[in-house]
């Protein structure tokens, strides 16, 4: 936001509707730093997104298109670099569990290390084994939420395909489940890319996208 959490406290503590709010969460309304933090992380909290056609799928609720299938199919599939036209796209590796993330940062080979602009969790850890690694992110909704990678450089999950499909680069941090498609590349045909985006798609959650409480407050 490009401004100082001191600074904050200062606006926040000068409008009404704010103090009474904190009166209301807290029961005083003195608002400090530690306050702030914990109505933001429970607001945070509170956003879950689990109504996507793919949860529907998980509940047996609703039914996944051929495409979709053949998506999800690749999405979990394990790649195997001697086999590399008839094995999975491996997305699952990093991005898995309910939320298809990991918690982990890593590096998804965007770029050579000549090539690195943002050292990304190295700032922060000063490891120079965290160069370049970023956090593994959740593809919920991802349809919506573009342009993709910390950098914004994708503007299509085509392009983010195309990315993973023959362009992953080595690098001294490139993750080593990648770094065995850098030879041949997935080798994902055209329909099977757009088979992946289908199923990338089923994760777009209408409820929680139109869902009042998360819409503009102002
Ligand atoms: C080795 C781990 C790894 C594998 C395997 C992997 N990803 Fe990723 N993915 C990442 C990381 C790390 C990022 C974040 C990179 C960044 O921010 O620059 C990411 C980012 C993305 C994004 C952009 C998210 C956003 O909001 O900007 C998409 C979409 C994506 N991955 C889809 C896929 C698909 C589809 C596959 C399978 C073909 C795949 N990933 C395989 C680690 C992985």
């Amino acid at each position: 936001m490009n401004e100082t959490l001191e600074n904050v406290i200062v606006k926040l503590t000068a409008r009404e509707e704010y103090t009474n709010q904190f009166i209301r969460a807290f029961g005083s309304e003195e608002i400090t730093a530690l306050k702030i933090s914990l109505a933001l992380e429970n607001f945070m909290l509170s956003i879950v997104s689990d109504d996507s056609k793919y949860d529907r799928y998980l509940a047996g609720t609703a039914t996944l298109t051929d495409s979709e299938e053949r998506g999800r199919v690749l999405f979990f599939g394990e790649y195997n670099e001697f086999f590399p036209t008839t094995s999975g796209a491996d997305c699952a590796h990093c991005h898995a569990g309910n939320n298809f993330e990991n918690d982990l940062y890593m590096n998804n080979g965007l770029d050579t290390d000549a090539d690195f602009i943002d050292f990304g969790r190295e700032d922060v850890t000063s490891f120079i084994e965290d160069r370049a690694k970023f956090k593994v992110t959740s593809l919920r909704n991802i349809e919506v939420t573009g342009p993709y990678m910390h950098d914004g450089r994708f503007q299509t999950l085509e392009e983010v395909v195309g990315h993973y499909n023959a362009n992953v680069q080595n690098s001294s941090t490139v993750d080593p489940a990648l770094l065995g498609t850098t030879s041949t590349g997935l080798m994902l045909d055209e329909f099977e890319q757009a088979d992946l985006i289908n199923f990338l798609k089923t994760l777009t959650d209408n409820t929680f996208l139109t869902n009042i409480e998360y819409s503009d407050p102002f």
